[in-house]
């Protein structure tokens, strides 16, 4: 079965958290969700969870180039060619300091949220300038306002995902496209559970230990589907985000020494 006119979204990293939930949203909206991911039990389980008529599966790895343009072939082909949103949310954090995360972690992080995202957009680009109206949204971060500290790498491809998203803003309404950057705070999903080899912290410890804020994934959702609407590029997912966006320009010297504090508090 087919999208039959609904409008259409592609997420990547939908079978967990975020992109779960934003699934779901999207499908309770009336859209025909592609539902992409690595993790073929949980693209399963999401299947379920929003109806076989209402979504595609697609397992895909988004380091694979080959692969992008063989499942949005595959999900456009349902859709009569449609592709309303392109949704990059796929991504993965490893914590602990620099000197302690594996070259592979490090190489990991940099293929996922940042090549990742790049090749969703250059895959999916000829799609969305057919399709009226269209958006890619990225998924970045708030630790792409300001470094965190256990989480360089990773801060530094949200950093790259917001600025790639500012420069095809600008680049992609030649051809009637828009662009959009997510950047959630704290949001409650597996990735807060995420470590490093040379750790034994979780990013929930620091969490735990600064007493911040986490909002649930259905918060994140609904910021999805207002940037998806809205015309701002920056949407912030989180109160403590926007407070953090106003300190990050305007105080940076007390982000720095509150930052400062959670890394090692005694
Ligand atoms: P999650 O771990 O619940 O979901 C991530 C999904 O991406 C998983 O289903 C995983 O299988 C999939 N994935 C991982 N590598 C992949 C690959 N190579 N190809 C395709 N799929 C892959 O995490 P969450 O929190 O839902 O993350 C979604 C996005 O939100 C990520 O980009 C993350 O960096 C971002 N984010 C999350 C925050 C949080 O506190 N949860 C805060 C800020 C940003």
């Amino acid at each position: 079965m087919g999208a039959d006119g609904r409008k259409a979204i592609f997420i990547t990293g939908a079978a967990s958290g975020i992109g779960l939930a934003t699934a779901k949203r999207f499908a309770r909206e009336g859209w025909y969700v592609g539902l992409a991911d690595i993790d073929a039990g949980g693209l399963k389980a999401a299947r379920e969870a929003l109806g076989a008529g209402n979504c595609g599966v697609h397992r895909l790895d988004v380091r694979d180039r080959a692969a992008w343009k063989k499942e949005l072939a595959a999900f456009t082909k349902g859709t009569n060619g449609r592709l309303d949103v392109l949704l990059n949310n796929a991504g993965v954090a490893h914590y602990g300091w620099f000197e302690d995360l594996t070259d592979d972690e490090v190489d990991r992080q940099i293929d996922i949220n940042i090549k990742g995202v790049v090749n969703g957009a250059r895959a999916g680009l000829d799609l969305l300038i057919g399709t009226p109206g269209s958006v890619l949204i990225n998924v970045a971060s708030c630790a792409g306002l300001f470094g965190a500290p256990k989480m360089a790498i990773y801060s530094a491809t949200k950093f790259a995902v917001k600025g790639l998203s500012e420069a095809l803003d600008l680049e992609f309404s030649r051809h009637g496209v828009a662009v959009r950057c997510i950047m959630p705070w704290f949001v409650d999903t597996p990735i807060l559970q995420a470590g490093s080899q040379g750790s034994n912290e979780k990013i929930a410890d620091t969490i735990r230990q600064g007493g911040s804020e986490v909002y649930t994934v259905e918060e994140a959702a609904d910021v999805i589907w207002k940037a998806a609407q809205g015309k701002d590029l920056h949407w912030i997912v989180g109160k403590a985000g926007k407070r953090l966006r106003f300190a990050a320009r305007f105080m940076p010297g007390a982000v720095r020494k509150q930052l400062l504090s959670m890394m090692d508090p005694v």
